[in-house]
């Protein structure tokens, strides 16, 4: 099945959003299969935002998430990369919907809470650079029958 990966940013988790954020994806219906707090390395920091590297913000995205500790997890299910980016909202808080994660507690670009893969591809290569294989784990919800046909 489809999985996503999901950070919640030195922000998110300063604020003590972790919880909130975590309820609106299981209520959602996603499965949780991968959950870390970690420090970020500059390393790793500059590899996830590497497609970001020639842009004018990119030093200063490097210096945010290295700056405190950030939750690192893998969601799992049907169409989960695509619904986690509209649970999340858009890159600006203030242009993101209420409802969103970013609209509901947001207010500037450079504090935007939280990051969540773009697309399936990007996904697998996020969720490769963030997790070995081991520290992810494959169940399926008791619930299963009452989320899919
Ligand atoms: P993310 O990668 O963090 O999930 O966010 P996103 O796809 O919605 O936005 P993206 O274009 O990939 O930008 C990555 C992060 O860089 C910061 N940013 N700052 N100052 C600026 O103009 C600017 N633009 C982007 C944001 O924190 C954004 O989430
Ligand atoms: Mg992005």
């Amino acid at each position: 099945m489809e999985r996503t990966f999901i950070m919640i940013k030195p922000d998110g988790v300063q604020r003590g959003l972790v919880g909130d954020v975590i309820r609106r994806f299981e209520v959602k219906g996603f499965t949780l299969v991968g959950l870390k707090l970690l420090a970020v390395s500059r390393e790793l920091a500059e590899q996830h935002y590497d497609v970001h590297r020639d842009k004018p913000f990119f030093g200063g995205l490097v210096e945010f998430i290295t700056s405190s500790p950030v939750v690192a997890m893998v969601w799992q299910g049907d169409g989960v990369v695509a619904s986690a980016r509209k649970l999340i909202g858009a890159t600006n808080p203030l242009s993101a919907e209420p409802g969103t994660i970013r609209g509901d507690f947001g207010v500037t670009i450079g504090r935007n809470l939280i990051h969540g893969s773009d697309a399936v591809e990007t996904a697998q290569r996020e969720i490769a650079l963030w997790f070995q294989e081991g520290e992810l784990a494959a169940w399926e919800p008791a619930i299963h029958g009452w989320l899919y046909e």
